[in-house]
């Protein structure tokens, strides 16, 4: 099996069919209208299946879009699947190359932070079903990823915020010289220098891919990853806020949870806050529900406008109710990623009484 590195290239879009040796003739661009009218300049000169924006896109009738569309342009064994956007177009694209005859070759250049650091770099695809995330999907290794930071100039500054939120927690579980790198990034992507923004993104890709490649079905390293996602999914399901704001406000209340507990580091703690911050990312559920409501947004009925949001306490126990139905719960305890410190974090089964008690009361 290639080793994950091999995958990945670097260097500008337009270089991308030359650099490759893409065969033109037996290639097909997945993407999505904004990214096309964007960025479609600079697209190698294939055909092009649009699908819809966002996660939207991940719906059986989209994935039934594009094997139509594969049909249609004769797509067979010998051609390559090019999915140009975030993780969305690359799930969709990714899952319908992976079954398409059996699987056909697929290749992603990522669009948002997001995709770069994470959606791109593992492996998975998926979309959703009856209203579950990622329900359907497949492991299956993409041919190539390459990678252009510049495409991230015409991300809106949130998303890319967003993004900052997983690159963080990459940081975190790396600790070392990768959280320091970020700890000097200017937090302002507009005034960050080109060059610093590559490093942040390599070092955050080359974090995730070793992950990939040391445990690339999930079974023991790689649950690391879940650092920020047990509370933050929580928070998404019950707020819709963009996902790397929950992950970041779950990060933060992994640190609450992880401290006072033995080999916890207040100082490390203070310092991952700090970034977070720093890059306008909430850092526990109090600012995570601030944000929610500023922008309008609660998921669940009943938390709509009324006394949803606006609620605390009926926001915290919506939360709750969502965490308690994780699927990384066994009988009363919930499997969580602590993290200790920079470089540290640990798996402990937590019992739902004390989740369910700091989830009530944190800030
Ligand atoms: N397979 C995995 O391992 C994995 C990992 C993480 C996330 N994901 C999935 O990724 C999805 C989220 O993807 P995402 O956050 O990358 O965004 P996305 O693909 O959902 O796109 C969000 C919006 O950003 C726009 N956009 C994308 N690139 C842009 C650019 N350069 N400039 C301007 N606008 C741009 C898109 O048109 C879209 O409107 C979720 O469905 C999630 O489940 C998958």
């Amino acid at each position: 099996m290639a080793p994950v590195e091999s995958l990945l290239s670097w260097g500008p879009l337009g270089g991308l069919a030359g650099d490759l040796g893409l065969d033109l003739g037996r290639t097909v661009i997945v993407t999505d209208p904004r990214i096309r009218k964007l960025h479609g300049a600079d697209f190698p000169p294939c055909p092009v299946i649009e699908v819809e924006r966002g996660e939207a896109a991940k719906s059986l009738a989209g994935l039934e879009g594009l094997w139509a569309a594969f049909l249609e342009a004769e797509v067979d064994r010998t051609w390559t699947v090019l999915a140009i956007g975030g993780g969305s177009v690359s799930d969709l694209a990714g899952f319908a190359a992976a079954t398409w005859l059996r699987g056909v070759d697929f290749g992603i250049v990522p669009t948002t932070l997001l995709s770069m650091v994470d959606a791109s770099v593992g492996g998975k695809n998926g979309i959703d079903f009856k209203g579950l995330k990622n329900l359907l999907g497949t492991f299956s290794k993409p041919r190539f990823v390459r990678f252009d930071p510049t495409l991230l100039d015409s991300l809106p500054d949130a998303d890319f915020a967003s993004g900052m939120a997983e690159v963080i927690k990459h940081g975190v579980l790396e600790g070392g010289d990768h959280f320091a790198l970020l700890e000097a990034s200017c937090p302002d992507r507009r005034a960050m220098d080109a060059a610093v923004l590559e490093q942040v993104v390599r070092r955050s890709v080359a974090y995730k891919a070793g992950v990939s490649l040391r445990d690339p079905r999930e079974a023991g390293e790689r649950r690391l990853l879940n650092l920020g996602h047990t509370i933050g999914h929580g928070i998404e399901a019950v707020t819709g806020l963009g996902h790397g704001y929950c992950v970041a406000a779950g990060l933060g209340s992994a640190l609450g949870l992880a401290a006072g507990r033995p080999g916890a580091n207040p100082a490390a703690r203070k310092r991952i806050l700090a970034l977070l911050a720093s890059w306008g990312l909430p850092t526990g559920l109090a600012e995570a529900a601030a944000l929610a409501r500023q922008a309008g947004l609660a998921r669940q009925a009943g938390l709509a406008g009324g006394p949803g949001l606006s609620d605390p306490k009926a926001f915290r126990e919506a939360v709750l109710s969502a965490v308690a139905s994780d699927k990384k719960r066994a009988a009363d305890k919930v499997h969580f990623v602590l993290p200790l410190d920079l470089g540290r974090v640990e798996i402990q089964a937590l019992a739902l009484d004390e989740l369910s008690a700091f989830i009530r009361e944190a800030p």
